[in-house]
């Protein structure tokens, strides 16, 4: 079974590629290389003993798109991750990510039509969420308003794969990951900030080991039990692992619709402070933070209802915070050595 993965040198896509591996699957990486590094590809071949096929190239780009689909019309599904992420960025420059992260949806969808390939997974975020009403955030509760133009490219490519689903031959499993953080247990992949972290773990790990001065922490007046908003972690390897299941799913014509939607995180909720302790306790630091004001566009508390994804993919996160936050530090440490 050949899978192309895009954005699959990038932080969760080279996971995915590993545990697609792990299963069997043949693997081919599409990735213009705007936020990750070619050598990753040596990494995922370091872990998995198998070198990955990798094409560089740009999926806005519409000639080398629908070439490259030209030369690999068998694949048997599509994980697509290549987008940009970073929220302030997209509100100073939101065509930047208008044009690429819809701009190379629409691209893959008018190959597939053509090709006839019918499995996509998709990376959506619970960003689609916003601040919800009701807590474990199951996937039938409300789209909100988008708080960025990153969230609303995510909104919108979840619309324009379910238009298409209903003209063509394209399936899909939208897939809305909570907040991944950490790293692979070999310490050989992991998350690669460009410049400074906007997401709290690489921000605590970069402090901790001193490329940072301070950890601010945004807000201490949020209506929960430490005053710090709540996220619900989940560590990258589950999440990769969830992909493979997805993907079978959609191989084996197991799913019940032609668009279905998981909501991917543990199900339980931390606060910033309880995720500072946890890192602190397994990595025997302390670490240096001060408290400040909100950062404009935070919820103040979001976790998954995840009974869905348990129950019909028969998938559950395994990693606990404290396994989550020592493969991050040791990755963060692996870093330094290798500079
Ligand atoms: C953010 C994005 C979300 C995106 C996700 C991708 C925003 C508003 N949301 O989620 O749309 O899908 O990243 O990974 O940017 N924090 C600190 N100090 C820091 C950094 C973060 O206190 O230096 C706090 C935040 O206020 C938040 C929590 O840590 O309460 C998690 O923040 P972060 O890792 O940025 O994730 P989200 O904001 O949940």
């Amino acid at each position: 079974m050949k899978i192309l993965v895009t954005g699959g040198t990038g932080y969760i896509g080279s996971h995915t590629v590993v545990e697609l591996q792990k299963k069997g699957f043949e693997v081919i990486i599409v990735d213009n290389l705007s936020n990750s590094f070619a050598n990753v590809v040596d990494k995922i071949e370091q872990i998995s003993g198998i070198r990955p096929a990798f094409e560089e190239f740009d999926l806005t780009d519409p000639g080398s798109t629908s070439d490259f689909f030209e030369r690999n019309n068998d694949l048997d599904g599509i994980i697509h991750f290549a987008a940009y992420k970073a929220v302030g960025e997209s509100v100073n420059d939101p065509l930047k990510y208008y044009r690429n992260n819809i701009g190379s949806l629409i691209n893959i969808l008018a190959n597939m039509k053509t090709y006839g390939i019918e499995n996509l997974v998709f990376s959506s975020s619970c960003t689609v969420y916003g601040q919800p009403e009701i807590l474990p955030v199951s996937e039938d509760s409300p789209i909100l308003q988008a708080m960025s133009p990153y969230g609303n490219t995510k909104q919108i490519s979840e619309e324009i794969i379910t238009d298409t689903s209903l003209v063509t031959n394209v399936k899909a499993i939208l897939l809305r990951y909570f907040n991944p953080i950490g790293a692979h247990d070999s310490a050989l992949i992991g998350e690669l900030p460009l410049g400074v972290p906007n997401n709290l773990v690489p921000f605590i790990t970069q402090t901790a080991i001193g490329i940072r001065p301070l950890l601010r922490v945004f807000g201490s007046d949020y209506n929960t039990h430490d005053g710090t908003a709540i996220r619900d972690y989940i560590h990258v390897v589950d999440l990769a692992q969830a992909h493979v299941v997805a993907v079978e799913r959609m191989i084996n014509h197991a799913g019940k619709k032609k668009i279905e939607i998981f909501n991917l995180g543990t199900g339980n909720g931390f606060s910033v402070l309880e995720v500072i302790h946890s890192f602190e306790k397994v990595s025997n630091e302390k670490l240096n933070y001060q408290i400040v004001d909100r950062r404009p566009g935070d919820v103040e508390i979001v976790y998954a209802d995840t009974s869905f994804a348990n129950d019909e993919l028969g998938w559950k996160a395994q990693k606990t915070l404290d396994e989550m936050m020592l493969s991050a530090w040791n990755w963060e440490k692996a870093l330094k050595t290798k500079k």
